[in-house]
């Protein structure tokens, strides 16, 4: 299948600067084997890599080379695995697997995890400032504040606090979940795509058209999650099924069923579709592609 062809070429982009580049950054710079442990062992472990794949994407199609904005868009799988790190914690979601091995508290002990988590976050940022001079600054400093906000109070945090408050009540709406969703995974996802068309210096109108994109193949991506979390295979997804049901999570399949959940899962693919459609291309095809793949994936 093309498209999982093109993601794994971005993926593999990404992985190869995490492990190269940013293993030799976190030994030159005197990181504690200790830390760099736990932060190694949850970063590659593998995991599809979107974000990166949709920042790369989104600044090809806009003229610039994947090269070029690498460093910034690897950072977004920083952010991603922390998140990852610590929505396992006892304290969170409480799952003891991730990315097919242990989860990272359970294999290094929670402190190491909130301290991997932590760590993984803080040094995103000083990966994304090292693609200045490559790109001009002013386009990185835009950059760096979108993905700041995307990943901080008001986005994926903010989500994951509101994920927490809405765990094991009951009149949560549909409307709610949906906003809750757009923050906890739609941010993150949405920065991946706008900073690709910021970095590439895209016109202010492609800039919309790539957040358009990315809310809504996040919304898509978190109701799939949903689904799979009901009816997917613990061995390919590499995490365990039926956790948001033991934790009395609220989600699109527990207020909506899996039928209406699907349908609006490709609702939104098709509405992440219709705002790239204007564009030619590998990378544009890419994204048009990827948008239905990401609903209909077993992982
Ligand atoms: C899982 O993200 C958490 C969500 C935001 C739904 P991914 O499904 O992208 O996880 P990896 O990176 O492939 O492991
Ligand atoms: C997590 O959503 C979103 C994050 C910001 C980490 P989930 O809790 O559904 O993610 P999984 O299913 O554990 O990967
Ligand atoms: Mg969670
Ligand atoms: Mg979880
Ligand atoms: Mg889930």
């Amino acid at each position: 299948m093309w498209v999982k062809e093109k993601l794994a070429g971005y993926a593999a982009m990404a992985a190869d600067y995490l492990r190269d580049r940013f293993g030799r950054r976190l030994r030159e710079a005197g990181t504690p084997d200790s830390l760099t442990a736990p932060m190694e062992y949850s970063l590659l472990a593998g995991g599809k890599r979107l974000r990166p794949a949709l920042c790369l994407a989104f600044a090809e199609m806009h003229g610039t080379s994947p090269k070029t904005v690498l460093p910034f868009a690897a950072a977004f799988e920083l952010i991603h695995t922390y998140s990852l790190i610590h929505d396992d914690l006892p304290a969170m979601d409480d799952d003891d697997l991730r990315r097919g091995r242990p989860s990272c508290h359970k294999a290094y002990g929670e402190a190491q995890a909130i301290l991997a988590g932590d760590a993984l976050l803080t040094e995103a940022f000083g990966v994304m400032a090292e693609t200045a001079p490559a790109v001009p600054e002013k386009a990185v400093l835009a950059a760096l504040a979108e993905a700041a906000f995307a990943a901080g109070s008001a986005g994926m945090v903010g989500g994951q606090m509101l994920d927490m408050d809405y765990t094991g009540r009951d009149g949560v709406t549909l409307a709610q979940v949906a906003a809750m969703q757009a923050k906890k995974t739609g941010a993150l996802i949405r920065a991946a795509c706008v900073c690709g068309a910021v970095l590439a210096q895209a016109a202010p109108e492609d800039v919309d058209r790539a957040a358009r994109y990315g809310a809504a193949l996040g919304a898509a991506f978190q109701i799939a999650d949903d689904i799979l979390d009901v009816t997917g295979d613990e061995k390919t997804l590499g995490k365990p099924v039926g956790s948001d049901q033991a934790m009395g999570k609220n989600t699109f399949p527990s207020l909506a069923g899996l039928d209406k959940s699907r349908e609006m899962a490709l609702a939104e693919a098709e509405a992440a579709v219709a705002a790239v459609s204007g564009h030619d291309g590998e990378a544009a095809r890419f994204l048009r592609e990827l948008a239905r793949y990401v609903v209909t994936r077993a992982a």
